[in-house]
């Protein structure tokens, strides 16, 4: 296929390497930061643009992979350029595929749910990738088209994606705020941060092999009230951590309480 890809990000960067390595041609790289759209572009062997008025209009997909907050202007001006069957996707899994509404003809969303950064190396054999499409027939275009890209491909309802987005959240970014304060506190005491990362690890490991209720721990799973209130202490020159852990450790007991209570 001949893509179009619109952002140098973080998933520019390495969805970019990706359809490269499986064979796909990356005709051209937009970035609005012509620098970024240079060293994109010279990386997938393609050619950088930096206006979206100089789009080519013969790409078989054209994949917008901006911030989320600029899809619908991206898209905006891209309608002015592109003929209106032009196939368009995004690859924000909390945007709407009508965010393309009333702009073309054909327009679908490809999600690859994983956390990307330059920095880190991206492995799409193990990276899901959802898809929807406005009609049958672009989902299922998407659907192939992502096959070449991941093994593990899903189609997505657009009223389900929302929910799918929020646990990715969950999942991701507030645990990795919660390994943020941790670290910080660590810091703060002058322990090495490398002291808790088995922890991590292990904890990632076990929600692959057992239902995540069955395996929580700790102080506010086994009611030790006396350890709450000791940790709520130390955190009290944590104020934002200590809302955090009260709010979670309430959160816990509740859960407890009612499973202890279906037991019974
Ligand atoms: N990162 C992830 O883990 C991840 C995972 C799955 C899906 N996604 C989705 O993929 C999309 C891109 O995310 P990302 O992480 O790659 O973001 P990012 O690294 O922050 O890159 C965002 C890109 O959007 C461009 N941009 C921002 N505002 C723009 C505007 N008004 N006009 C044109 N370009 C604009 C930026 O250009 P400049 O550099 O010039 O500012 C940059 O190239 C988002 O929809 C996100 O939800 C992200």
């Amino acid at each position: 296929m001949k893509i179009v890809l619109i952002g140098a990000g973080n998933v520019g960067y390495h969805l970019g390497q990706r359809l490269v390595e499986v064979g796909h041609q990356v005709v051209q790289v937009f970035s609005r930061t012509t620098t970024k759209a240079v060293r994109l572009a010279r990386l997938l062997e393609s050619s950088p643009v930096d206006i979206l008025n100089s789009v080519i209009w013969t790409a078989d997909i054209y994949i917008i992979a901006v911030k989320d907050d600029a899809i619908r202007e991206v898209a905006e001006k891209l309608s002015q350029r592109l003929p209106q069957r032009a196939l368009v996707v995004h690859t924000s899994g909390s945007t709407p595929i009508s965010v393309f509404e009333g702009l073309f003809d054909n327009y679908g969303l490809l999600y690859p749910l994983q956390t990307f950064s330059v920095a880190r190396i991206a492995d799409f054999t193990s990276i899901p990738i959802f898809v929807a499409g406005n009609i049958d027939e672009n989902r299922d275009t998407l659907f192939h088209f992502a096959e070449t890209l991941s093994p593990n491909v899903y189609h997505i309802e657009e009223e389900k994606r929302p929910y799918l987005h929020l646990t990715a959240v969950m999942v991701n970014n507030f645990t990795n705020h919660l390994y943020t304060i941790a670290s910080d506190i660590l810091k703060d005491k002058n322990i090495p941060k490398e002291a808790i990362l088995p922890l991590i690890q292990e904890t990632a490991k076990k929600v692959l092999f057992h239902e995540p209720e069955d395996v929580q721990t700790g102080p506010a799973a086994r009611g030790d009230e006396k350890v709450i209130e000791k940790h709520l202490s130390l955190l009290s020159t944590f104020p934002e951590a200590q809302e955090i852990y009260k709010h979670l450790s309430a959160s816990i007991k509740e859960r407890k309480n009612k499973l202890n209570g279906s037991h019974n």
